[in-house]
């Protein structure tokens, strides 16, 4: 398959069209067997329950290709399965949790062209999406929804690659106590726009939101979640019933346990604590992991031993772990590497 011709190693997290991408369709009960279209317009109500009321969720994974040339996908069944729990909060329906592999699997194939070549140092960001399409103009469910998935090749997600990042603590929430925090919302990424451009604007990468209740433990960020590294080498990552539960996330607490013998501790976090961790990180199939080397809280630095310079040598270790497995030059624990061809 020959490739297209885009300078793979300097592109950034954009959109790129891609040849093609599945669709299908949800009414009178059911949904309809799906296709594979060149047509990248949505055409609905102007009533639509997604443009009125916000009901759309979404999900995020990547194809890889590997040392050995083949292109694989990464534990799609846990995508599947939160996009069942984002339906199901959002009073949508279900799409199948094979038909989801499936629809990933089939539009990779129809977009081989697009998938970063092995080393290249970018991959193929996969997008499932589900909306409400019908109109709804008093506050409930839509009747009719579009499931759909595109692919777009990205690079990494924070300009500068695996250099470490600057965040503020953020005095807006993303979430709220028994809210949605837990699934993949449109309406949480709405949410934090206004967050977002406001780190921006002060020079900072991204946002670390506390909890809500409290604002007293640390949460994730607008897209990632988070990791620590204590000064004696253990994992510490956030447990909290507002944030996402990262697929990333978890595949490195079983990395750091199983692959690297490392005691993980999975609970709150105060953030009283940051300031005596010896690393930091943000993880998610778009951060993979990006270090956090400074922390901005109202004008408060909290200076991370690791650095500006470069990742934290056993946040180093996590990355090129994790990765190793994505793209094929470590035995990946079984049933995480979806072939694709
Ligand atoms: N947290 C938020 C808010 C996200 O948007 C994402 C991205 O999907 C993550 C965490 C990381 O999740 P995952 O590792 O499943 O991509
Ligand atoms: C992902 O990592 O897949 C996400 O959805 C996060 C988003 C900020 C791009």
């Amino acid at each position: 398959m020959e490739k297209k011709n885009i300078d793979w190693a300097n592109i950034g997290f954009g959109y790129v069209k891609t040849d093609k991408r599945y669709v299908s369709n949800y009414k009178d009960g059911k949904w309809d067997d799906g296709i594979l279209t060149e047509d990248d317009t949505v055409v609905i109500s102007e009533c639509a329950g997604v443009l009125q009321y916000a009901q759309t969720c979404f999900e995020g994974l990547k194809a890889y290709t590997t040392e050995k040339g083949q292109v694989v996908c990464f534990r799609p069944d846990l995508n599947a399965s939160r996009m069942k729990d984002s339906t199901q909060r959002l009073e949508m329906p279900l799409f199948p949790e094979d038909r989801f592999v499936d629809a990933v699997v089939q539009t990779v194939k129809a977009n081989m062209a697009y998938v970063p070549p092995y080393g290249s140092g970018a991959t193929l960001y996969i997008r499932p999406y589900m909306f409400g399409s019908s109109p709804v103009i008093g506050v409930k469910p839509a009747e009719e929804y579009q499931f759909r998935v595109f692919t777009t090749p990205v690079g990494p997600y924070f300009k500068g690659g695996a250099k470490p990042i600057t965040i503020k603590v953020s005095d807006f929430d993303r979430a709220a106590p028994h809210g949605t925090g837990h699934i993949k919302a449109g309406l949480n990424y709405a949410m934090s726009l206004h967050a977002i451009v406001t780190a921006h604007e002060e020079g900072f990468a991204e946002n670390m939101y506390l909890d809500p209740g409290t604002r007293t433990k640390v949460e994730e960020t607008g897209g990632a979640n988070f990791i620590f590294i204590t000064k004696d080498n253990k994992l510490v990552t956030p447990k909290s019933g507002s944030i996402l539960p990262s697929i990333t996330r978890r595949s490195i607490v079983h990395v750091a346990k199983e692959y690297l013998g490392m005691e993980v501790e999975e609970r709150e976090v105060l953030f009283s604590e940051v300031k005596d961790f010896a690393e930091c990180g943000l993880c998610g199939t778009a951060a993979v992991i990006s270090p956090v080397g400074k922390i901005v809280d109202h004008g408060n630095e909290i200076c991370l031993p690791s650095g500006m310079d470069d990742m934290g040598p056993v946040t180093k270790k996590l990355y090129d772990t994790l990765t190793g497995i994505q793209m094929g030059r470590i035995e990946a624990p079984e049933g995480w590497i979806k072939v694709i061809e």
